[in-house]
């Protein structure tokens, strides 16, 4: 490498010095606006910065539902030559996910208010809280008709209801799951070898402490196809494993809800407790949070929808609903009530939906089992 001489030295501290001045000259001149992107900005820098901050959001759990549609379409929009609207949509996702990740704090604050939410009650009191709550809000509700959702709650849509349930459109899945349960698998065993028998869905999602982790059924199903050299269902485009599960909550009908959370695992208090968190948390561009649909709301209309009390609201699945033409499971509804709400939904069997799911069951220990069910 060639020497530096004493001229260039000063050559280089003169360039740096002009280039700096000009870009605090520019810097004053141009807005940045909320986004924090100069619209001097080229194209790439503004979509790294924006794209920087999605992966912010995503890792903390809180990217909204249409950001990265946003950095699809201005990626487009460059392409095609319209910098301006290119510019404009990568400074929308910019400020969606800078707006997402204050809601992480903010929610701190919120969840300080909640009357319902209590960050270090236990599990027996949550219940007792929940349960005395809905009890007090519709005291006419037996513990049956908590589990119908919202068809306890108005006259009209329950006939509309009970006249589907003549011919109950997750028939055939019951039919199918049957079948399945007693066809050995190829090496000679049954799914009874891994379950016992097929009603027992009253006690999922089960804390596993060996994983220090929550299972639902759909993992145990796949656990036990897997462990008998057979290939594990598709979460979301399995029919068979839709099935399996809707005639497993058949057999299961008329028991109590009975998930337990081990006092002797931490862990499993503390999977309890980040579902908790999660149901009482705000989430996504409308930032609305689980409870605020699902508790004082609960009898009300949202648009065309009736509101369903959370306690009992997970007693009928997987569920079968005519909106979707299919039978699904809980976490399929997981999905659809994040994204209404515009935040990005997490997969199918994710972490953070089993342990929602942990804490969202146990509020219905005791409801009785009626599963699988039908809905709008
Ligand atoms: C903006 C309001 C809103 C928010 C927020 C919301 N939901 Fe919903 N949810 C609905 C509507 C509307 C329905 C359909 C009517 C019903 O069953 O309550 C529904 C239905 C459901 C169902 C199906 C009930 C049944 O009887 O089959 C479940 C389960 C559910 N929501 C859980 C959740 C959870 C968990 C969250 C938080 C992640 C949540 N919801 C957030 C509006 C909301």
């Amino acid at each position: 490498m060639m020497r530096k001489t004493g001229m260039d030295r000063t050559m280089n501290i003169k360039t740096t010095f002009i280039i700096l001045a000009i870009t605090a000259i520019v810097a004053s001149c141009t807005s940045t606006g909320e986004s924090g992107i100069s619209s001097l900005a080229t194209f790439d820098s503004a979509y790294a910065q924006a794209d920087k901050a999605r992966k912010r959001a995503s890792k903390a759990g809180v990217e909204w539902r249409d950001t990265s549609k946003l950095l699809a379409d201005s990626k487009k929009a460059n392409a095609s030559g319209d910098r301006e609207t290119a510019m404009n949509l990568v400074r929308e996702a910019k400020l969606q996910s800078d707006l997402a990740i204050s809601q992480v704090k903010e929610n701190r604050e919120f969840l300080e208010k909640v009357p319902y939410y209590n960050a270090n009650s236990t599990p027996e009191e949550d219940l007792e809280n929940t349960q005395g709550f809905f009890r007090w809000k519709f005291p006419d509700l037996t513990n049956e008709e908590f589990s119908n959702g919202f068809y306890a709650l108005d006259e009209n849509l329950r006939e509309n209801w009970l006249a589907i349930e003549e011919f109950p459109p997750y028939f055939p899945a019951i039919d199918e799951g049957e079948t399945l349960w007693a066809t050995p698998f190829n090496n000679g065993n049954y799914y009874g070898n891994c379950f016992g028998y097929a009603g027992v869905a009253d006690k999922y999602p089960r804390w596993d402490r060996k994983i220090g982790k929550v299972i639902t059924l759909e993992m145990d199903i796949n656990g036990c196809r897997v462990r008998n050299g057979e290939p594990p269902f598709d979460y979301g485009k399995s029919t068979e494993l839709m099935a399996v599960a809707a005639y497993m909550a058949y057999k299961s009908r008329g028991k109590q809800i009975n998930v337990e959370i081990p006092e002797d695992d931490p862990r499993a208090l503390e999977a309890y407790n980040e579902g908790k968190e999660f149901f009482y948390s705000r989430r996504g561009q409308l930032n609305m949070a689980c409870y605020q649909c699902h508790f004082d709301t609960a009898g009300k209309w949202l648009r065309t929808n009736m509101l369903g009390t959370a306690f009992g609201q997970t007693s009928h699945f997987p569920v079968y609903r005519s909106k979707w033409g299919s039978i699904g499971g809980l976490h399929r509804r997981y999905k659809g009530c994040n994204k209404q709400v515009r935040a990005k939904p997490f997969d199918l069997q994710s972490e953070t939906y089993r342990n929602l799911e942990f804490f969202h069951t146990y509020m219905s220990n005791g409801i009785v089992m009626n599963g699988p069910g039908a809905r709008f």
